[in-house]
């Protein structure tokens, strides 16, 4: 957040855009490679371009845009290599973050990340719902670490995890295994969370986020590879 906001009202209408764009770009709405023009957004948004340009940064210090000379801001677009680097980070810090919350996790815990999993595994077999499969993936993960007290460890998986969704529903879209191998894993995950299993699970959740960025890695390089692929 920019230090030079100091108003209430500027720094929640800069948050409100800074959302709104950043769903999109999650979402896939916004493409890598394309331009945000401020005064587009501030047109499409009612407001004036201060705030805009203020979420802008947000965004830039996210890793979700780039500024590019002459062209402005454009949604980022990582390498395949990025991409795995990513799921990487995210596979040391969620098995940290599991294994304080294992201890602690209530019975509503559990039963909250079951319906999570139920959703979302109704939700896979729906090829419409693919915009929700990367945030019920992303919420699932996170109602395991409700037993952690870890809010610096959550911040920066929530802003890792902001970069890396467009690609991991990129990637349950076009693999149907994946998918299966998803929804398989994420039981085994909450079978040993529920036993307390510590040292299995995080093994597990630590395999689980390696190879989903490790296939991910191989989707994206395959695509950016064919000239007609629709990224
Ligand atoms: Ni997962």
């Amino acid at each position: 957040m920019s230090k030079a906001s100091t108003g209430i009202p500027r720094q929640s209408l800069t948050s409100a855009v800074a959302e709104k764009l950043r769903d999109k770009i999650i979402l896939g709405e916004l493409q890598e490679g394309e331009q945000l023009r401020q005064d587009l957004i501030a047109a499409e948004f009612q407001v004036s371009r201060i705030p805009v340009r203020e979420a802008l940064r947000q965004l830039l210090a996210e890793g979700l845009i780039d500024i590019i000379p002459n062209r402005g801001a454009v949604v980022s677009s990582l390498s395949p290599s990025e991409i795995e680097e990513l799921f990487e980070i995210r596979a040391l810090l969620e098995r940290e973050v599991l294994r304080d919350s294992i201890p602690n996790l209530s019975a509503g815990d559990l039963a909250h990340a079951a319906a999570l999993l139920d959703k979302y595994d109704q939700e896979l077999r729906d090829e419409n719902s693919v915009a929700d499969w990367g945030r019920l993936n992303t919420q699932f993960h996170a109602s395991l670490y409700a037993g952690a007290d870890r809010p610096q460890f959550m911040s920066i998986i929530r802003t890792i995890n902001n970069n890396g969704e467009r690609y991991t529903r990129l990637q349950l879209f076009l693999s149907k295994p994946a998918r299966e191998i998803a929804s398989r894993e994420h039981a085994q995950l909450l079978a040993l969370c529920r036993a307390r299993d510590i040292e299995p699970a995080c093994e597990l959740l630590y395999r689980h986020i390696r190879a989903a960025g490790r296939s991910l890695r191989d989707v994206v390089e395959k695509r950016r590879h064919t000239p007609d692929a629709k990224r």
